[in-house]
């Protein structure tokens, strides 16, 4: 099986996606996904994703991605209820310290296509704010302190600081830095 690794630049300089692409003959490519992945792990990730995703305590959820999923969870990381980890590949995430996931927010290491399965490791800094609704795709980047805006789809790195959002990212400033115009109540 012939494997590659895709780096595109992105206009901005910075590095579009990471991914190890597995071409595949035949059907589509997730057709043959127990080729690729034990079905026992999936299940089992399955069976946990699900428990997290409606787990009220923080402290549990992390507990439970670290021991069980294999992730790469920071001290402090908040998972709002929903956000969902890759059920196939959870242990090619890594999160930060201090960083957020918001409500429903996606991380997805894998992508089934009908000729071509991808892979890519999902790495968030510290800091890091994801929004309601974002979807991370496979083989990003985003730095500490970025901000990436509800409902976001993330096709590429994130910098240190970049506030982004909008379907796909576009930068919306290079550092968030608050909102004054929020009225205190
Ligand atoms: C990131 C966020 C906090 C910014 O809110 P804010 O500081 O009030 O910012 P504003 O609404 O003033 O918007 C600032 C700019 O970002 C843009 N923007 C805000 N939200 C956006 C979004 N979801 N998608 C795209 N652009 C967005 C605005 O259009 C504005 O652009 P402009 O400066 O060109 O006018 C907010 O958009 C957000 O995502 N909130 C959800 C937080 C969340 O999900 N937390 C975890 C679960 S509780």
């Amino acid at each position: 099986m012939v494997l590659y690794v895709i780096i595109k630049l992105a206009k901005d300089g910075g590095f579009v996606r990471k991914l190890q692409v597995y071409p595949v003959k035949g059907w589509n490519s997730l057709q043959y996904w127990t080729k690729f992945c034990s079905p026992w792990k999936v299940i089992k990730n399955f069976l946990i994703i699900q428990i997290c995703r409606y787990s009220p305590s923080l402290s549990f959820k992390n507990f439970l991605a670290r021991r069980f999923l294999k992730m790469k969870v920071g001290r402090g990381v908040s998972w709002g209820l929903m956000a969902m980890a890759d059920v196939f590949w959870p242990e090619m995430i890594s999160i930060g310290d201090n960083s957020i996931l918001g409500y429903n927010s996606t991380l997805l290491c894998h992508e089934f296509l009908c000729s071509e399965l991808r892979l890519g490791k999902i790495n968030i800094g510290a800091n890091v704010l994801i929004g309601a609704n974002a979807t991370i795709l496979a083989g990003v980047d985003i730095g500490d302190d970025a901000v990436v805006a509800a409902g976001a789809l993330v096709n590429r790195d994130v910098e240190k600081g970049e506030f982004v959002g909008g379907v796909p990212i576009q930068r919306i400033r290079m550092s968030y830095g608050g909102n004054e115009k929020v009225a205190q109540v």
